[in-house]
């Protein structure tokens, strides 16, 4: 077997401390900001109805059409794995009648496109986001989009910029895909194969296609606000007149479109100039999404962990500093004093102490090496003469300081603390 037997699947990863230490904090901050915006955990299956996904993404999506994980299983049942959090939630609320009408949910955990993978394009991606379903309502835009922000801040992100726009009432999809489709049919022939094909398929997708040549033409086009009724217009300009209210700023972009077609009114990315061409850290909007009948209308949004992670990285985050750090790290030279460490170890654990020690003989400098890469703060060096004596040598390990001290003062579990803090 060559060395990529011990290689996950293309596009997929292995997270090891320290690296997974990063991800557990920015999950653990996650939580507890849409926690604090009243937002309550969902857990939904990884597997779905491959239908939820043709029929609420789009048929025509690049999602659907090029990146699906499907398969059948053994029963011949047409399944998918998930490529994105909102369909598998709203399929799960559509059933709750009019509790799931008024939910506010958020998720975490991963998700699977078969993209061609390049930095910042995942086959297995993680993303942390939010659902609140309920009627139109632009304060509730507003107030998703700050929660986004919030979210990042909490992260510790600093540079990530949102873009703004609309895509309009469902009702008025149709006019907004006619007026593109009048603008674009004179230039045909200059657009590239992709979105010569897009103007008959889902003419939308055409503005956001990354062909230099498409992008002047896009550019010189109406925008799809041009052919939306006031009512559009004036739902927009109030989630902008919020957002101002609420000081955040966000940029519109009239070109913005975004890939999935459940999409209407507000709709927004976020974007980090560190991530070179996959920029966006995030992206959300306003949608309907009909299930069986029922029509659960929704905002949310999700970030692409993996990408927040990259752009904290170039702002200078390590992963090692969120690696769990403090304790004691027990020190033991010789086989009595492997057995007697050993036994202090399970009482300070017990007491709540993180304590961690070598159980195969190692030499004093190994052992060191370990406590400082296990970040403890203090070492607790026991040999035969300790043993015999009845005493151990503790230091500090950010400081270098040692003392002596009786090991009864290590057994006595009320007092350990004390013992280890005993430099501050
Ligand atoms: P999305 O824009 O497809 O939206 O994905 C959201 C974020 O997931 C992206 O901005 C990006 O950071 C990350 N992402 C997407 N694909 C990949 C990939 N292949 N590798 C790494 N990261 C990736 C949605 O998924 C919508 N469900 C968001 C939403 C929720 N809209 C309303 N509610």
């Amino acid at each position: 077997m060559g060395t990529d037997a011990f290689q996950p699947v293309q596009g997929m990863s292995d997270f090891e401390a320290p690296e997974v230490c990063l991800w557990r904090a920015l999950e653990a901050s996650a939580r507890e900001v849409f926690e604090r915006y009243g937002y309550e955990e969902l857990r939904t299956p990884v597997v779905e109805p491959l239908g939820i996904y043709l029929h609420s993404l789009g048929e025509t999506s690049d999602v659907v059409t090029k990146e699906m994980y499907n398969f059948e299983d053994r029963g011949g049942r047409r399944l998918a794995l998930r490529p994105e959090g909102t369909a598998g939630v709203i399929r799960c609320l559509a059933g709750k009648g009019a509790e799931g009408l008024q939910a506010r949910v958020y998720y975490l955990g991963p998700m699977f496109r078969c993209e061609r993978t390049q930095k910042g394009r995942k086959r297995q991606f993680h993303q942390a986001g939010v659902e609140a379903t309920g009627a139109p309502n632009p304060r509730v835009d507003a107030e998703c989009i700050a929660l986004q922000v919030a979210l990042l801040e909490a992260m510790g992100l600093k540079g990530a910029r949102v873009r703004l726009n609309t895509q309009g009432a469902p009702h008025e999809r149709k006019t907004v895909a006619d007026g593109l489709r009048a603008a674009l049919e004179p230039v045909r022939e200059q657009l590239c194969e992709d979105c010569a094909r897009r103007i008959d398929q889902n003419v939308l997708r055409v503005l956001d296609c990354k062909q230099e040549s498409c992008r002047k033409i896009v550019a010189e086009i109406p925008a799809p606000v041009t052919f939306m009724r006031e009512e559009s217009r004036s739902y927009f300009d109030k989630v902008r007149t919020l957002l101002e209210a609420l000081g955040l700023d966000a940029e519109q972009d009239a070109k913005l479109v975004r890939g999935l077609d459940y999409y209407a009114h507000t709709v927004w990315e976020l974007t980090h100039d560190a991530l070179g061409a996959q920029n966006a850290i995030a992206g959300g909007g306003r949608y309907e999404i009909t299930f069986e009948g029922k029509t659960v209308p929704g905002v949310g949004f999700a970030v692409g962990m993996e990408r927040v992670i990259d752009a904290l990285r170039a702002e200078g985050v390590r992963d090692e500093d969120h690696a769990p750090s403090g304790g004691v790290w027990l020190i033991s030279l010789g086989e009595s004093a492997l057995d007697a460490n050993m036994e202090l170890a399970c009482r300070l654990r017990r007491a709540g102490i993180r304590c961690g020690m070598e159980l195969e003989p190692k030499s004093m400098k190994a052992q060191m090496r370990k406590a400082g890469r296990r970040r403890a703060n203090h070492a607790v060096i026991r040999g035969e003469d300790e043993l015999r004596e009845g005493t151990a040598v503790l230091k500090d390990l950010s400081t270098g300081e040692q003392r002596t001290v009786k090991d009864e003062r290590l057994f006595e579990v009320g007092n350990l603390r004390e013992v280890f803090e005993w430099e501050t």
